[in-house]
């Protein structure tokens, strides 16, 4: 059942998964807090991407690292002179709007790239007004997107905060390579905090001012882009894919790895776009018509890539929208951190004895934005029942179990419920709630996703027997209190 944005919003807050920070005072335009349950199934998603990519290659590694970082870092990488975006001022309020944006919200075209000047032509063409005062747009500028720190007091050290992870494992790489026996190719995966001061935050966390972002950096020789060990496993896995060239029709169209390698995209590429896709598909359970993996052209490249395809999600009330990417960065920032820094960063090919430059792919991905489309997804306002059901997987709810007792005045009826409880949240990510009528908690954990419900009643006293209730078909069984462990096991795997 599809819902609107506001009223996603605001089941969001009132269940304590995502609301704006620092609310008291008004709240921050682009900063979100995630509270008890939203926290839950970020950290689930992260553990599912760090199983899933982590383990690709036996050298792929997670390190972790400063948000701050030093000014010739974005010298180096090129964020300084290039990570901009453009802005279209009123010219006669305070209201601004990212240019692009402006344009492909008024005309439901693709704006992205284009140069300040080409916005300036389309916005006149267009007569887009300001929409607070009716007003035309002064001339497109472009504004960096990065936050500046002066770190420390009296002597002060320009510094910037992050506005990508992939910085943090480029400058460790060095090290990295000599402590990890100096094999290729090298991984180096990281979870953490990026920064930009994005001139129109909205839409909840889709575009955030402070964002997670889980990006692995594979650090490969460039003779071997052509290949990789385990194509053959891949290569008729079909991929959902629109090129470039299928934008007329502006339908997905489905190619197997093999076909992308004939279209002259390199395999060790290709192989790392079918490890995107699955990871959306078979980990995440994203349905196969939601998602698909948009082919940018050179315009819309980021600066830094020479291919790169978006992964894209089908969002209530937002279309496709974009969770992450898959970039060949070249060396484009190894070379600039080696050039700046003095440090060496080439490595020896002990075939041919040479000294090369790795190549970086990067496998970039939004935790906040892949977190908002496995809710958006989840989220079933079902008539039937009067309430939300929040179908997410077992490993990604919040609980997979919760335990009640029938009713809560029963003394010994309390203490077996509080046993299983006990006996189950070692194991399981467990709920226990003794509050109103069995129906009010099984309404309130389908709200929050619990998959499974398990109650206590007086014949459990007998037989020692629970009931167990299905979220999704909400069918019941009744199940010795010895064999549970065992069976909720099973169903975490089904
Ligand atoms: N290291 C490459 C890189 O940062 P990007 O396309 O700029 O590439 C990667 O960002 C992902 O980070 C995006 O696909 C998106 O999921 C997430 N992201 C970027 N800007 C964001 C924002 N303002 N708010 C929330 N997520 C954002």
């Amino acid at each position: 059942m599809v819902v609107t944005t506001k009223e996603f919003a605001s089941f969001l807050k009132k269940k304590g998964f995502i609301y704006q920070s620092s609310e008291i005072y008004g709240g921050l335009a682009g900063l979100y807090d995630y509270g008890h349950l939203g926290t839950k199934v970020k950290r689930n998603f992260e553990d599912v991407w760090r199983k899933f990519f982590l383990t690709l290659n036996e050298n792929y590694y997670e390190i972790d690292a400063a948000q701050i970082m030093h000014e010739n870092v974005f010298e180096a990488s090129g964020h300084l002179a290039n990570f901009v975006d453009p802005v279209a001022k009123c010219s006669k309020c305070d209201f601004t709007e990212r240019a692009d944006h402006l344009i492909e919200d008024a005309t439901k075209k693709r704006a992205e790239g284009l140069s300040p000047e080409q916005l300036t032509d389309i916005i006149k063409k267009n007569k887009l007004t300001c929409p607070q005062c009716k007003s035309t747009f002064q001339p497109v500028t472009i504004i960096n997107m990065m936050f500046p720190v002066h770190a420390g007091v009296g002597t002060t050290h320009r510094a910037f905060l992050r506005p990508e992870t992939a910085q943090s494992p480029y400058v460790n790489f060095k090290l990295q390579y000599e402590i990890l026996r100096k094999k290729l190719p090298l991984g180096l995966g990281m979870i953490g905090k990026a920064f930009r001061n994005e001139i129109s935050p909205r839409n909840l966390t889709l575009r955030q001012r402070e964002f997670t972002q889980a990006e692995l950096q594979i650090f490969f020789n460039p003779h071997k882009i052509n290949e990789h060990s385990d194509f053959d496993s891949v290569k008729n896995y079909k991929l959902q894919t629109l090129l470039v060239t299928d934008r007329k029709k502006n339908k997905i169209v489905e190619r197997t790895a093999a076909e992308l390698v004939k279209l002259k995209l390199p395999t060790f590429y290709v192989y790392h776009l079918v490890k995107m896709q699955q990871f959306y598909l078979d980990e995440l359970k994203i349905p196969h018509k939601k998602f698909r993996l948009y082919q940018l052209d050179d315009k819309e490249k980021a600066f830094y890539n020479k291919y790169h395809f978006d992964i894209e999600i089908d969002l209530t009330e937002h279309g496709f929208t974009e969770m992450g990417g898959l970039h060949y960065r070249t060396d484009h920032d190894l070379s600039g951190h080696q050039k700046v820094s003095k440090e060496k960063m080439e490595v020896l090919d002990e075939e041919s004895g040479k000294k090369f430059i790795p190549h970086v792919l990067e496998l970039s991905l939004g935790v906040d934005r892949s977190v908002y489309a496995l809710l958006d997804v989840a989220y079933t306002d079902d008539k039937k029942r009067g309430n939300v059901v929040l179908q997410l997987q077992s490993k990604l709810t919040p609980f997979f179990c919760a335990v009640f007792p029938l009713v809560k005045n029963k003394e010994n009826v309390v203490k077996k419920a509080r046993d299983v409880y006990d006996s189950l949240k070692t194991c399981y990510s467990c709920l226990y709630d003794q509050a109103s009528s069995v129906g009010r908690r099984y309404a309130r954990a389908d709200e929050m996703g619990v998959k499974y419900c398990i109650t206590i009643d007086f014949d459990s006293l007998e037989d020692d027997s629970v009931t167990i209730r299905d979220r999704d078909t909400t069918k019941q069984e009744r199940i010795k209190i010895s064999e549970l462990k065992d069976k909720l096991f099973t169903l975490y795997f089904k």
